[in-house]
């Protein structure tokens, strides 16, 4: 049987208020390490992150997050061993996002397989999912046929709202998903990492394309 048979799951409160207060004051004590992500051709929304180097070098504490409870909850829920992503810059991100205009568009990770940690949500933002069957289906709209993207607007999708310390697993590199905010006021801080299954065989065009278009 397929694991993720919806291409994804919720564990709410994966993190204790006092675990996920300790990562809030140690991402704000390396607030001046995010950078700009400026949209590139219309196709993405600005928001700001700290690349995985960063994150391996300079906060321990969240790389051991990653590689210890993290992976092994993903790789549970994955049914298959699974290593992070080969690109070390984007196999971990902390992704900040302010005001409506900031998100990520519809897409597909760079990884087979993303765990998503909120941190801070005070904005209302969301994690919206289109269902990994109809994905499959769409899998080269978001990329490809991106002047036809308004195809996407009409798909049913699940909204899935998360409060800090919420955990998401998700199928991303074959379940199309997004990240809105529906307030100007307040801030979402979103972990995520990327993994992919030990013996995956690389698989540079798509590397390449999803680098130019999310980050
Ligand atoms: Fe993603």
């Amino acid at each position: 049987m397929e694991r993720l048979p919806q291409g994804y799951e919720v564990h709410r409160k994966f993190l204790t208020v006092d675990a996920v207060a300790r990562l809030q004051a140690s991402v704000g004590s390396r607030s001046a390490l995010f950078q700009n992500v400026r949209p590139k051709a219309g196709m993405n929304l600005p928001y700001r992150v700290v690349d995985g180097n960063d994150v391996r070098e300079l906060l321990p504490d969240v790389y051991a997050l990653v590689t210890g409870p993290l992976h092994a909850a993903l790789q549970e829920a994955a049914g298959v061993p699974l290593e992070l992503m080969r690109d070390r810059k984007r196999a971990i991100r902390i992704q900040r996002y302010q005001g409506r205009s900031e998100g990520l568009r519809w897409h597909l990770d760079g990884g087979l397989f993303s765990i998503l940690l909120t941190l801070v949500n005070t904005n209302g933002g969301s994690t919206e999912i289109i269902g990994r069957d109809l994905s499959r289906r769409l899998k080269w709209v978001p990329y490809l046929l991106f002047p036809f993207a308004g195809v996407l607007e009409r798909c049913p999708y699940e909204a899935v709202v998360s409060e800090p310390g919420d955990l998401i697993l998700i199928n991303g590199g074959v379940t199309i998903h997004r990240g809105t905010n529906p307030r100007d006021d307040g801030e979402r801080l979103v972990l995520v990492a990327s993994f992919d299954p030990r013996d995956r065989a690389p698989t540079p065009v798509w590397d390449w394309l999803a680098r130019r278009l999310n980050y």
